[in-house]
């Protein structure tokens, strides 16, 4: 026995308590300590045997932290064979969480009883494997195939009464799990149940698997291992239980040996990690329960809808009562999305649209607000007659936020008697939806209202990433950098329309210029505006998009701008004036169009973003690589699957990375800078991860 595992043995029942927090994973010293308790019951004449976990749950998973690292046995496969093997009469008691090889685990006992609070999944696809300790195997053969093909590719979590409808779990009790573990077992034993061993039920329904394979691929938008999945279910029921378990085993392998597993972990514990910033340890944040919008467009509506459902009591301002009234239809449509979702109740609905939110047009309605967020016209000027009301307005000791996505945060701070109190809380639009905050940190912001802003942002289940103050902050900065590239690969050949498909197929959820419609083009084309006077003559610009514009095709919204969506086709059709005026600029600039092939244009884009982001590591814009990953993941599109850009690159390589961002400097070596810290991570040899830890 070792202390991971504990063991006592109750009566008949030797009792196996995982000590393992926070989650029981089913680390090396767990693994030894089943085997070693299983053992012990079987030679103190117990009669049975019970399973569960101290602190808030049965095991939630394998140990991710071992995977990549070489398999010290025995593996869970084969403790799962043990459990199973027993003569004694083998009982899981669940509650929390149990996940993955946790729950694995809990199908090789003979049987199961949960609290009502009970969680359990396989969601091994969302780490880019699959359930790898006979899970593809045994599930089947309780669920039938279809419901486990849906548990396994999905990952979904599922509640006791559901597992239980399933065929999951035998039974759902209140209780503490020890409570519940033992008196099931005893009930088993005093019924003279027998074991129950899930490998020995017959195999499940035959379905069409090639059929299925092939549609969960296509879901999976290039994330293959939902798709693998399908083949070890197939396995299950098309070979004895001994040669499915080998056939999982070869296919779990062969997803652990993948950059996407890679990818996929490296997001796990990357989502984790953004948030806890050394500098706020022990820093308390202030609270919050009142909270205050300034603009109710579709940004601050998002935010204002954001805030509702997290809880929180919301005043929001506008500059007349038709505008307020507008606002109201935005955040009742919004909620009203999430009722018919069935995420809110509609007595929730009711009180978040009554009770809890408030219009105005008064800025003194603000004066027992905690926080306020402010989403106005995006000018200077503009949010600095905003906040010299807020300053007027708000309590001392209020958090003033900005959700500009570009403008100095420190000159909007100065403009307030309370610099410290500002920061930026650059929220995505549609605000409700999107998961990603980037926390703007002014020079002179606090340290508690940081720590408000990350408190806050947790509490509406975003994603928040600590930004330093640049044009852009971490996203919208790498953002033009990328979008810049795509653009000069259309001037040298490439069309809008192949960059778009050659993006969506590396797995972003849409191209550039899909996006661009979507968003709007006269955003693109008032910044272009901006910018103009101030720009460098050695910089690249396209005008064709411009003649769109000035045409009044804005995209989406006016059914016209890289694509023509007036024959109702979802996604529109390529606009054919656009190639029209592209080739028509080439011809006006000289250049003869080269071909591009989708790798090429992956490639440029991908080394565009890379080298971006390393500029933003290295001024300290973000504070490590996992900042930017995650930020382009939650924020932009960026597939999961691959980690974030900079953990592409490592996975890519750096020094070829390197040597290409070189290459392509030859012609363009204004854009075409190689960043210092990728120089410098290629000197020493070293990769963006070894700045992570
Ligand atoms: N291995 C190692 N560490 C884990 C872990 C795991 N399986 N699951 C969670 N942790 C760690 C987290 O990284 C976090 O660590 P820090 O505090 O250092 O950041 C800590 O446990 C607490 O986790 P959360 O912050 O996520 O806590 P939560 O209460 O919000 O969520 C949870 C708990 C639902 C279990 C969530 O952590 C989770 O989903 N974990 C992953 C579950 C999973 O995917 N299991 C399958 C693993 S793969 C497998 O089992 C393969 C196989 O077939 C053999």
């Amino acid at each position: 026995m070792n202390n991971a595992v504990d063991y006592t043995l109750q009566g008949e029942i030797a009792v196996l308590k995982a000590q393992n927090p926070p989650v029981n994973a089913l680390g090396y010293d767990v693994r030894i300590g089943l085997i070693a308790g299983i053992e012990r019951a079987e030679s103190d004449g117990a009669r049975a045997v019970l399973i569960y976990g101290d602190g808030q749950t049965y095991f939630a998973g394998a140990d991710i932290r071992e995977f990549g690292q070489p398999m010290r046995e025995p593996a869970l496969p084969e403790v799962c064979y043990r459990i199973e093997a027993s003569p004694l009469l083998v009982v899981s008691s669940l509650h929390g969480t149990a996940l993955g090889g946790g729950f694995e685990v809990a199908l090789s006992t003979h049987y199961r009883v949960a609290v009502p609070s009970a969680k359990v999944g396989m969601p091994e696809v969302q780490l880019g494997i699959l359930p790898g300790a006979g899970g593809t195997q045994r599930m089947p053969r309780l669920t039938g195939t279809q419901a486990a093909l849906d548990l396994i590719t999905t990952g979904r979590h599922v509640g006791a009464a559901e597992a239980h409808k399933l065929g999951l779990i035998d039974k759902i009790a209140d209780g503490t799990p020890l409570e519940n573990g033992l008196a099931f077992a005893q009930e088993l034993l005093e019924q003279g149940a027998p074991r129950r061993v899930t490998s020995e039920l017959p195999a499940s329904e035959a379905l069409d698997f090639d059929a299925i394979y092939e549609t969960t691929l296509k879901k999976g938008r290039g994330q293959v291992s939902p798709a693998v999945a399908v083949r070890a279910v197939q396995a299950s029921v098309e070979l004895p239980f001994s040669e499915g378990m080998k056939r999982e085993n070869e296919l779990f392998m062969e997803l652990m040996a993948t950059d996407q597993r890679q990818g996929l972990i490296h997001a796990f514990f990357s989502e984790r990690a953004v948030s806890k910033l050394p500098e706020l340890k022990g820093v308390a944040p202030r609270d919050v329960t009142a909270m205050g919008v300034i603009g109710g467009g579709t940004m601050g509506a998002g935010i204002a809808t954001s805030a509702l459902l997290a809880g929180l009591d919301v005043t929001l301002i506008e500059m007349n009562a038709n505008a307020a009234e507008a606002a109201r239809g935005r955040i009742e449509g919004n909620l009203g999305g999430a009722l018919k979702r069935g995420k809110i109740s509609a007595d929730k609905y009711e009180a978040m649209t009554t009770k809890a939110l408030v219009l105005s047009t008064d800025y003194a309605a603000l004066g027992d607000v905690d926080l306020v967020v402010e989403a106005v016209f995006e000018e200077m000027s503009v949010k600095k007659e905003v906040f010299a009301k807020l300053d007027a307005a708000c309590k001392p000791g209020a958090v003033l936020a900005t959700n500009t996505s570009y403008l100095d945060v420190n000159e909007i701070a100065a403009s307030t008697s309370r610099p410290g109190d500002v920061i930026g809380m650059h929220f995505f639009s549609p605000a409700h939806v999107m998961k990603l905050l980037e926390v703007v940190v002014a020079d002179k912001t606090a340290p508690e209202v940081v720590a408000t802003a990350f408190a806050l942002g947790k509490k509406m289940g975003k994603v928040s990433v600590r930004a330093g103050v640049c044009d852009g902050f971490i996203g919208n900065r790498i953002l033009r950098h990328y979008r810049t590239v795509a653009d000069h690969m259309i001037l040298d050949g490439a069309s809008p329309y192949q960059i778009d498909k050659a993006l969506t197929d590396f797995g972003f959820a849409m191209g550039p210029y899909a996006v661009a419609d979507l968003a709007g083009l006269d955003i693109g084309w008032a910044m272009r505006k901006r910018l103009a006077s101030t720009r460098d003559p050695r910089e690249r610009v396209t005008k064709y998009i411009d003649k769109i514009c000035e045409a009044g095709h804005f995209g989406q919204k006016t059914g016209m701008g890289y694509y023509d969506y007036s024959g109702g086709k979802r996604g529109g059709v390529p606009n054919a004036d656009v190639m029209e005026l592209i080739t028509a600029e080439r011809a006006e600039l000289g250049i003869t169009a080269q071909d591009f092939n989708d790798a090429d244009i992956v490639r440029r884009y991908m080394a565009a973003m890379v080298n971006e982001a390393a500029r933003v590591v290295g001024e300290g814009i973000a504070r490590r690589p996992l900042d930017v990953d995650m930020t382009l993941v939650f924020g932009y599109g960026f597939p999961r699957y691959h980690g974030g850009p900079l953990k592409w690159a490592d996975l890519q390589g750096l020094p070829d990375l390197l040597a290409d961002i070189r290459s392509y400097s030859e012609s363009d070596p204004y854009f075409w800078q190689p960043a210092p810290l990728l120089e410098q991570l290629v000197a020493e040899g070293r990769t963006f991860d070894d700045l992570n830890k």
